[in-house]
């Protein structure tokens, strides 16, 4: 953590009347949750620029850096949202609004490759359904913090293919590699999708560049994305891990948490698939994942 450095107390005072006045300018804002939020970040901006020292140059960096993630920025790629996950930003708004109780799934960031018109499947269904890679056989049940089953529950799911690569990175327009499906009378689910693979967020634009001078990669853990809802629950954002993944501890971002962390059990070549399915001479895998959702408050 950086310590304030010593100024003199005349410096110190004029940077201490700065914030005041910044502060004070924001007094009559009639939205008290805009005034709050506009004041905290004008206290907090100006504790960085002070106990960094931030230099004149550091400071036009930062604008053309800003102003780089702006240009970028498209319909189809949010820069400032890939920045945010990068920072631990995203992570830490989920944190702050998903609190944590010791029953209920843990959520985790949406990630920018969520789209809405996934086509529905049956239950048992393939979302992979012509996307490279290995089947995985995910299976699991929806229930509130009292274990009652969630019948109904409409469950996203959406991951990579085998290259780490999401349907919309590819040019041909066409969603695959997603689906949802609604759970059964005792809130089962059952589908069968890919065994994740891990992937480099976008790199090339100012993030990724920001992420190279500072050495930090650009992967993420493997995952498979989730997204569930039920009347009267709250709705939960989420992935699952593959354990044992080399990059649990590194995601690029800070997106994994212990709870998620999933074994997805590897079948040999020519094992019986769960359903009938012929998958003769190629390996599957298969992991099972409970969510439990809270009530909306
Ligand atoms: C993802 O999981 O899809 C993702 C999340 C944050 C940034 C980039 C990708
Ligand atoms: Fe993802």
């Amino acid at each position: 953590m950086p310590s304030t450095p010593e100024v003199s107390d005349q410096q110190r005072q004029i940077e201490d009347e700065l914030v005041q006045k910044v502060r004070a300018a924001f007094d009559h804002t009639p939205d008290p949750r805009l005034k709050e939020l506009m004041q905290a970040l004008v206290l907090h901006l100006h504790a960085f620029i002070r106990d960094v020292r931030l230099t004149e140059a550091e400071w036009q960096q930062a604008i053309d850096f800003l102003t780089a993630v702006g240009h970028i920025t498209t319909e189809r790629r949010q820069e400032f949202v890939l920045l945010s996950d990068v920072l631990g930003t995203s992570m830490q708004t989920v944190n702050v609004n998903y609190e944590a109780t010791a029953e209920a799934t843990e959520a985790t960031v949406l990630g920018p490759f969520f789209v809405e018109g996934s086509p529905e499947i049956p239950l048992g269904g393939d979302m992979a359904d012509g996307v490279p890679g290995e089947p995985c056989w995910v299976e699991g049940r929806v229930t509130d913090m009292d274990g009652n089953p969630v019948p109904g529950a409409r469950l996203e799911v959406w991951e990579a293919d085998e290259d780490g690569m999401y349907d919309v990175q590819y040019d041909h327009g066409q969603l695959a590699g997603r689906a949802h499906l609604f759970t059964d009378g005792q809130g089962r689910y059952t589908f069968w999708g890919l065994t994740p693979t891990p992937y480099p967020i976008p790199q090339d634009g100012p993030v990724g560049r920001l992420l190279e001078h500072t050495t930090r990669s650009p992967m993420r853990a493997s995952h498979l994305h989730f997204k569930a809802t039920a009347p009267g629950l709250r709705t939960l954002i989420t992935h699952i891990f593959v354990e044992g993944d080399d990059l649990l501890d590194s995601d690029s971002v800070f997106g994994v948490k212990e709870s998620l962390v999933k074994r997805f059990e590897r079948q040999p070549v020519n094992t019986a698939t769960p359903d009938g399915r012929d998958l003769t001479g190629r390996t599957w895998s298969r992991v099972r994942f409970d969510i439990v959702l809270p009530k909306t408050s």
